[in-house]
């Protein structure tokens, strides 16, 4: 298989907080792309895993759906030369970096959210559909995955990859330090927001209702963290870029100095800073179905 963009292990310098931006939505931070990136090594790596068993040799039409800043999306249209390619994704900061790595105009980006794409409006049956890390964002995704499978053509296949780390200290203590804030109430629907992700059990019997052919398994990645003794604590800097958001987005400046103060102090005893780095232990869950052909 083709090597796929964010399996190098680079780690761009650039770290910043969340840009505000007035196109989000009121109780979400906005999506940076940078921040995004810091670890696109280690974020790249499940993506590979997941289109590894993904059995498809010449696709006429590929779709990413929750495509991001599209390092990945890439990777499939390098995978598959001759496919038509489609990027979906609701985050109009990440279809512009998206755009910007695109320099030949190889995918169709398109801003749409998972809830309201309609995935006949691609004007062709699909081959490949990939989700990979966005569906912990879409509450409701249990129910829209029967559409998306029976949007896939004959023999065509969904593949899809979740985090299942709602209960690992990385969220458990975001969540604690964040009912000790005095706007509590405030914080609570974007961390629960996590919980929209299933049981592998869950997602492998929805699915095997709608074909036979379904594969379905957990990974705990053990990640390794560069680490600074002094510098900022990279289980912050990681959920920074993803799980913080809807935190960050709520709180004031002043807040949110005072919030990140706390929650990296309970991480710094949760995930110990050692010589070789910090361990981050991180479980995703796969789904790969295939409709009969
Ligand atoms: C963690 S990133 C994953 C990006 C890319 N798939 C990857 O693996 O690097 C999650 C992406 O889901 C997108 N997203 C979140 N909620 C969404 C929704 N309801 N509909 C479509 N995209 C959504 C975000 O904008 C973001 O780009």
């Amino acid at each position: 298989m083709t090597p796929l963009p964010g399996q190098s292990g680079s780690v761009p310098a650039a770290v910043s907080d969340a840009v505000p931006d007035t196109r989000r939505r009121s109780t979400d931070a906005a999506w940076d792309p940078r921040q995004y990136a810091v670890f696109s090594g280690h974020r790249g790596r499940p993506f590979a895993d997941l289109l590894a068993r993904v059995d498809a040799d010449a696709p006429g039409l590929v779709v990413d759906l929750g495509c991001g800043p599209g390092e990945l999306t890439l990777g499939l249209a390098e995978r598959w030369p001759d496919a038509r390619i489609i990027g979906v994704d609701s985050s109009p900061e990440m279809l512009d970096r998206a755009r910007e790595l695109d320099v030949s105009g190889r995918v169709e980006w398109v801003e749409a959210s998972a809830e309201d794409w309609d995935p006949t409006e691609c004007g062709a049956s699909i081959d490949v559909l990939v989700t990979n890390a966005t569906l912990q964002w879409v509450p409701g995704h249990l129910r829209l995955i029967p559409a998306w499978v029976a949007s896939l053509a004959p023999g065509g296949i969904f593949a899809m990859q979740v985090p299942s780390n709602f209960d690992a200290p990385s969220h458990r203590l975001m969540r604690e330090v964040a009912g000790r804030q005095p706007r509590a109430a405030d914080l609570r629907p974007g961390l629960d927001r996590a919980r929209a992700v299933a049981r592998p059990e869950t997602y492998a019997a929805l699915l095997l209702d709608l074909t036979p052919e379904v594969d379905v398994w957990q990974t705990t990645y053990q990640h390794v963290l560069a680490a600074v003794p002094d510098g900022p604590h990279p289980v912050l800097e990681w959920v920074r870029g993803t799980g913080l958001r809807p935190v960050l987005g709520v709180l004031e400046a002043d807040e949110r100095e005072r919030f990140v103060r706390d929650y990296e102090r309970e991480l710094d005893t949760a995930y110990p800073r050692r010589s070789f780095g910090v361990l981050f232990p991180f479980t995703r869950t796969f789904a790969v179905a295939r409709t009969p052909r």
